[in-house]
Parts: C-alpha cells; sequence; structure tokens
C-alpha cells in the first residue's frame, strides 16, 4: 500500500500484478485509499475510491495529470448514479436503459457529495457505468463509485493491456488487475446532457447516430474535430491538451489505399514508419504496423492505441497514420489520430 503522500509521483511504489479473480484485494487496496488499475471494455483505467479527495489526488500525481481536467466516476447501478447527480433527465435515463453498461459517459449537473478535485471545480460530474466483470466486481465490493481516467502517463497513449499500464505507471500505483485486452480500445462516447442540447465531447465506439436514435438530435462540440486555442475556455477541459502522442512526429493521412501508399513510398527514408490498414501493407515499402482493417472499422478503433505504441520504436522519427473517414466509429478513430498528430492532418485527393 501507499507508504508515502507523494509516492505516486516519485514511482517508489511496488506495483502488484494482480489476476481478474483477485477483485476482492483490489477493493480492499482501494478502500484504503489505494490506486488501482482496472480494466474496462474501453481502455484500462486507474481508479481511486471518487468520493476520496485525498485518494482521487494521487491519481493526478501518478500520471502528471493537470488537476483542472476531471475524472470520470464508474458506477456499478442506477442507485449509485442517483446518489451523485442533482436529478437524473429522462434522456440520461434512456440513454442508461439503451447503453449502460457500456462505452458511454454522461455530464451531468453533480451532487454535493462528489469531491471538487474529481469534477475539476465545475459543477457538473462525468459517470459511467463500465461493461466489463472485473471492472463492475471491484466497484460492487468496493461499495463506492471509482474516479478513473485512463491509466496512461498524461498525453500517453491510453493502454489497452496490463502491459501498457506497466509501461507508464509501474512504481507509481498499488496495483494493476490484468483482465486481458481490451474489447473496444478507445475511451467512452462523452456526452454532456448538462446543457440546452445533448452536446457530444468525444466520440467513442457509442456513435453520434446511435445516441440519435435515442434521443433525437446531438451537437458535436467545436473542438471534437478542431482544434481548441489554448487559452480560450473549453466546454471540456480534456480537449485543450495535447492526447495519445508518441514520441515520434505524427502525421494523419486521410485518402485511398493507392494515394496514401504513393505518398508514404515517395517519403522512404530512415526514420519513416506507417501505421496503416491490413488493406494497405501490400503496397508499402517502408516499415508498418497495421492497426486493424478498413473493411471493419471496429478493428481499428480495437488496435489504434497499441498501434501507436508499437510505431513508436526507437529509431523512428515520423509516423505517417492512415487515417478512416470520420464517420460511424471511424469518427472516434480519426478524433484520437487528430489529437496523436497534434491536427497536421494531408488530405489526398485521387488526381489519376
Ligand atoms: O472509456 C473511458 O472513458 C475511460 C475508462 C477508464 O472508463 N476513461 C477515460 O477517462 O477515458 P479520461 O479521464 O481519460 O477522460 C475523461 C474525459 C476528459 O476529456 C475530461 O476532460 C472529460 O472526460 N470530462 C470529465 N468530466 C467532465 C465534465 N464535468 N465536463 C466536461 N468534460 C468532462
Ligand atoms: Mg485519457
Amino acid at each position: 500500500m501507499m507508504t508515502r503522500a507523494d509516492a505516486p509521483e516519485k514511482g517508489v511504489l511496488d506495483t502488484q500484478i494482480l489476476s481478474a479473480d483477485e477483485t476482492a484485494r483490489a477493493a480492499d487496496m482501494l478502500k484504503a485509499g489505494g490506486l488501482v488499475a482496472i480494466p474496462t471494455e474501453t481502455v484500462y483505467g486507474l481508479a481511486a475510491n471518487g468520493l476520496d479527495g485525498q485518494a482521487v489526488a494521487h491519481i493526478f500525481a501518478a500520471k502528471g495529470r493537470p488537476t483542472d481536467n476531471p475524472l470520470i466516476l464508474h458506477i456499478a447501478d442506477m442507485d449509485m448514479l442517483a446518489a451523485l447527480v442533482k436529478d437524473i433527465p429522462p434522456k440520461a435515463k434512456a440513454l442508461a436503459e439503451a447503453f449502460w453498461p457500456g462505452p458511454l459517459t454522461m455530464i451531468l449537473p453533480k451532487a454535493a457529495v462528489v469531491p471538487d478535485i474529481v469534477s475539476g471545480g465545475l459543477s457538473t460530474v462525468a459517470i459511467r457505468m463500465p461493461n466489463h466483470p472485473v471492472a463492475l466486481a471491484i466497484i460492487r465490493q468496493a461499495g463506492v463509485p471509482l474516479a478513473a481516467p485512463s491509466a496512461n502517463r498524461s498525453g500517453r497513449p491510453s493502454p489497452t493491456t496490463a502491459g501498457h499500464v506497466l509501461q507508464d505507471l509501474q512504481g507509481r500505483i498499488d496495483a494493476v488487475i490484468d483482465g486481458g485486452a481490451c474489447q473496444v480500445g478507445l475511451e467512452s462516447t462523452v456526452l454532456s446532457l448538462a446543457e440546452e442540447a445533448p452536446l457530444l465531447y468525444r466520440p467513442g465506439a457509442v456513435t453520434p447516430e446511435m445516441l440519435e436514435a435515442v434521443i433525437g438530435p446531438v451537437e458535436i462540440a467545436k473542438g471534437a474535430l478542431t482544434h481548441v486555442a489554448g487559452d480560450l475556455p473549453s466546454p471540456s477541459p480534456g480537449m485543450r491538451y495535447r492526447h495519445y502522442a508518441p514520441k515520434a512526429n505524427v502525421v494523419l493521412v486521410t485518402g485511398s489505399t493507392g494515394a496514401y501508399a504513393r505518398y508514404v513510398n515517395e517519403r522512404k527514408g530512415e526514420g519513416i514508419f506507417a501505421l496503416c490498414f491490413l488493406e494497405d501493407l501490400p503496397f508499402l515499402q517502408v516499415p508498418a504496423h497495421a492497426y486493424g482493417s478498413e473493411a471493419e472499422p471496429a478493428t481499428l478503433g480495437t488496435g489504434l492505441f497499441a498501434g501507436l505504441r508499437a510505431a513508436d520504436g526507437a529509431n523512428v522519427t515520423n509516423i505517417y497514420a492512415h487515417g478512416p473517414a470520420a464517420t460511424g466509429v471511424g469518427l472516434a478513430v480519426y478524433n484520437r489520430l487528430l489529437r496523436a498528430a497534434d491536427f497536421q492532418v494531408v488530405s489526398l485527393f485521387e488526381m489519376d
């Protein structure tokens, strides 16, 4: 367990690796104020007792995360939701019925019990019921909502395996539960229901089309697909920060397999790497990693973050990432690549 208050920041903890059936041990560590990385269906989360402001402060220290970027509270049932928000509007109820447990986070006006450090001082709180048996068991056994951002060092690609968590946080957290690879691979859809109209802050596996089928029109926040200047107020603080960034320079390239392959091959040379679709591989003359198949966009979501980590090899200086069309789940993949590329985009049109 945590021995000193500044242990997460210093990285001097003896991080335990627990198996998926050790949920009771994880719950005990969390009840005692510890930090445990847990599997969810989206990405691994770095959990602490969401009602314990001191435990939550350790999350920010371990990740190196700015404290004005609020966290998501993870719940296991609707009674927990009722305790954390001022009220549950009909649209929230309908979305919970349709998509929980699952990769949807809802932002609602918060109740007083939620510590300010969880909500970054905002009057709202983000809440999600994860669709993963290990996560749900730990929440039930701990008996409290768990605050959990993605379990990466701030700015790095989100972890989709326990190994990724250890790459970033070994020594900074009390334990990680190894629940295998995450099914979805991208963080949850974040939707605000605290405004007059539902507002999508972060696209995910629950697509705008799926949301609109349940609650009608959904607006997409400007920052979801465009750059929000650092000094402008942002509706969702997470949009301001560079994300998912390997050490190498990343460029997001859109266009057909032919156009992408031609563009990348023209640049072949030392340090060049292609983060591509399976369909591109036969045409590329540079080192490459296929993160999924263009024909099955969900596989691009599952493989993206592992792909960004794999592409970031010792001698790689420039990663050319082939991005999908920004529709359906492709919207979420495109959004993450855009941030990994720090908004450097090349759109290729067929000239011949
Ligand atoms: O799938 C996920 O959502 C994962 C797993 C672990 O559940 N968690 C995750 O958390 O991605 P995190 O902290 O990496 O992303 C939470 C996002 C941030 O962009 C944050 O700014 C936004 O949600 N957010 C949280 N509370 C908010 C609030 N009250 N208002 C606006 N945005 C909020
Ligand atoms: Mg994150």
